[in-house]
């Protein structure tokens, strides 16, 4: 009810003018994330590595980019708050506007280049996360370092968090670091998995790759295969997509759906032994249902977040739990139990 109104406001206002004022009135006002959030339930819980999601919807990278309003995302309703991307220093990103909206398309294009306060600000921070979610942090290089200092400078990001969030995202994805997907290539990625094992302490962390979703189906495949060999937890399917046409930065949202759901699938068919938490476009309980389909489990989002506020975990619960009852199923964790053929038969007619 609130919503329409609020985004009817923030709508009026530049995109990330808009951005800062939410996440402002966010932070002053955990209160509100629960007044406006919805409860969760423990049949839609599941477990995704060493952690367990209250609900298979999750908060995406980039809204929460300095972790300044975990305990009102807590509160929401989401399975998981992913902050950053964190940077070792502090950065400004590139100069405005780099943010777009595309209503009619229910999308966004940014090209932010991770402004953040950097480690030192954001630690003291994570302590605030209520613990009722797992917290998740993206971590990334400063612009201004190379590919052979960003191994030691990921590494020192890994261990200076490790006891302070539940698992750990590497971003080598987004389109707006200059040369940073460059870094998705199975050398550098090789040198900087063996450096992130060496240095963890506690092997029971989650560590996920988030990719691109404009590499070729093959590269996707070898990526996956090295993050299975170099024992990750999983891949994060998709950051954002390149469409030049639009402009400079990536696009996500409905725009990015077809392709970040190639992607998901490509990855899903190797059948390798990774979690997949899929991201890119997914904005109403039938893109879950077809994630599902294809063997995925949890999914993030923030585009629809944006243009659908709130209420849209709301309407994904409802769907979820009317999926549940229909089919005589006790829980989520129940259904993940069955094998994949028999789920596909079950979710057919919800595609
Ligand atoms: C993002 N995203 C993002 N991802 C990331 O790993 N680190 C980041 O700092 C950001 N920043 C960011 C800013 C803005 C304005 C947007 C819209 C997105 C990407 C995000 O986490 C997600 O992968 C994509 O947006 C695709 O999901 P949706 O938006 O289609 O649900």
């Amino acid at each position: 009810m609130f919503y329409p109104i609020l985004k009817t406001l923030l709508f009026s206002l530049p995109p990330e003018k808009a951005h800062d004022l939410t996440l402002q009135v966010a932070r002053l006002s955990p209160t509100l994330g629960h007044l406006t959030g919805t409860k969760l339930d423990s049949r839609l819980s599941v477990q995704i590595g060493a952690n367990k999601w209250g609900f298979p919807v999750g908060l995406a990278a980039g809204l929460d980019k300095n972790a300044e309003a975990l305990p009102f995302f807590a509160a929401q309703g989401f399975g998981c708050v992913e902050c950053g991307t964190v940077t070792m220093k502090p950065q400004l990103g590139n100069p405005r506007p780099r943010m777009f909206r595309y209503p009619e398309e229910q999308s966004i294009r940014n090209a932010m280049g991770f402004p953040n306060h950097g480690l030192l600000a954001i630690l003291p921070r994570l302590k605030f996360h209520p613990g009722t979610i797992p917290l998740g942090v993206n971590i990334g290089k400063n612009k201004d370092t190379t590919a052979d200092e960003s191994i030691d400078e990921l590494c020192l990001l890994f261990e200076s968090m490790e006891y302070l969030v539940d698992y750990f995202v590497i971003n080598v994805s987004s389109p707006n670091t200059p040369g940073l997907r460059e870094l998705q290539e199975k050398s550098y990625l090789s040198e900087l998995f063996k450096a992130l094992n060496e240095c963890r302490r506690d092997t029971h962390r989650d560590v996920y790759l988030k990719i691109a979703p404009d590499l070729p189906i093959e590269k996707v495949r070898e990526l996956a295969k090295l993050a299975s060999d170099f024992k990750l937890t999983g891949l994060i399917a998709t950051n954002t997509t390149i469409i030049p046409e639009l402009g400079i930065g990536g696009v996500s949202g409905v725009l990015l759906r077809d392709k970040s759901r190639l992607v998901r699938q490509s990855i899903l068919q190797e059948g390798l032994p990774l979690e997949l938490i899929g991201v890119g476009g997914i904005s109403e309980p039938k893109d879950l249902f077809e994630f599902w389909y294809h063997g995925g489990k949890v999914a993030q989002i923030y585009t629809a977040y944006v243009y659908q506020g709130p209420h849209i975990l709301k309407t994904f619960k409802k769907a979820l739990l009317d999926f549940l009852s229909s089919e005589g199923l006790s829980d989520l964790e129940n259904f993940f139990k069955l094998s994949l053929p028999e789920r596909q038969r079950i979710l057919k007619p919800y595609l």
